[in-house]
């Protein structure tokens, strides 16, 4: 039984602390974790880490910002769940271009039982990238999923046949460019060898490439994941994209990408995003054709329902959390 204090009973610098803690669930590109936070008397500020290790992955670090607002709306929700409300400032320092957002004007509300429910789906998130089973995507889930990412202010276009087709084919170029650059392939060796909490361990990366129509991401390396016979003949795939092509953008679509996975882990859902076909610029393009000019791709994400029969890949390990979380502002105040 836990001996916690009850949530109403907790200081907000405790609050603050535990939705910084909570974020570290959050997805990010290869596992990098690019998130650090710090914890003030009446604050919570996020800043990106640029790693020098995805210099040639994500040159402009939309990648980052990506997974910075994806860790941004764990926050966000963790505080929620536990009877707070904020006031998000994003890009709050035109000077400061690395602080990327400050959780202020925080107030006591109800807790609310959706987000505590949110908070439970982040622990159980994950990536598998086996390939999906055949059972058919819930038209309400797809709708709902929609419906997530709409509310954070991006949109989920749903591609039909041919447009999956035009994926594949991208997702292919996009693989090969990669594959041929020396400095990326190196990259890819980093983040599949490293321990201490970052990275990929072997553990979640297929053991041979699935036989699937939009080809996965090629790590470099054969992992130890069993993939099984499945294929993604019954999978969706969808184009995260929005209005704008600015880091605000990228930051939002994160939240949008964190919303939108929570959603589906809530449903029995699996999401796995595709990033390579947006990190390419020129197939970034081809994505942009997709949407008929008439917003800008941020992600795509292959939804589908996880094979029942067979238990897929573990959690990938994560940063203590006193190596992201900095309360040494409020060390004083913690109860
Ligand atoms: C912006 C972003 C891009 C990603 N791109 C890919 C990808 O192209 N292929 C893939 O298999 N996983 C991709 N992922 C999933 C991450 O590798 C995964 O979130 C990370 O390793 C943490 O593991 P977890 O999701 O199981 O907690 C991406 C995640 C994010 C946030």
């Amino acid at each position: 039984m836990s001996h916690e204090s009850p949530a109403s009973d907790r200081p907000l610098t405790t609050a603050l602390a535990r939705a910084a803690a909570t974020a570290g669930h959050a997805p990010s590109v290869h596992n990098s974790q690019p998130w650090r936070w710090r914890v003030l008397p009446d604050a919570l500020e996020l800043r990106v880490v640029r790693d020098p290790q995805l210099a040639a992955t994500d040159p402009e670090g939309r990648l980052l910002a990506y997974s910075c607002g994806a860790a941004l709306h764990h926050a966000r929700v963790a505080l929620t769940a536990e009877g707070w409300t904020a006031v998000v400032e994003r890009m709050p320092d035109p000077g400061d271009p690395d602080l990327l957002a400050r959780l202020t004007g925080l107030a006591r509300a109800e807790a609310d039982p959706d987000a505590l429910h949110m908070v439970q789906c982040m622990q159980v998130r994950h990536t598998d990238r086996r390939p999906v089973s055949d059972e058919p995507m819930p038209t309400a889930a797809v709708g709902q999923i929609t419906a997530a990412v709409a509310a954070e202010g991006a949109q989920l276009q749903i591609l039909d046949r041919d447009q999956v087709m035009e994926l594949a084919a991208a997702a292919g170029h996009a693989a090969t460019v990669e594959a041929e650059d020396p400095q990326q392939r190196e990259e890819l060796q980093y983040w599949t060898s490293r321990s201490g909490g970052t990275g990929l361990p072997p553990e979640v990366l297929p053991e041979q490439a699935p036989q699937t129509t939009v080809p996965a991401r090629d790590f470099g390396r054969p992992g130890t994941l069993p993939v099984g016979p499945g294929h993604d003949k019954a999978a969706v795939y969808a184009l995260l994209y929005g209005d704008e092509d600015e880091r605000d953008s990228w930051l939002r679509a994160g939240e949008a990408l964190s919303a939108a996975w929570l959603t589906a882990t809530r449903l029995g859902v699996s999401v796995v995003p595709l990033s390579g076909v947006v990190e390419v610029p020129g197939t970034r393009q081809t994505l942009r054709g997709l949407l008929a000019g008439l917003g800008y791709p941020y992600l795509v994400l292959r939804l589908g329902i996880a094979d029942p029969a067979h238990a897929g890949p573990p959690h990938t390990p994560r940063l203590a959390v006193a190596q992201v979380v900095d309360t040494s502002a409020v060390r004083g105040e913690q109860p």
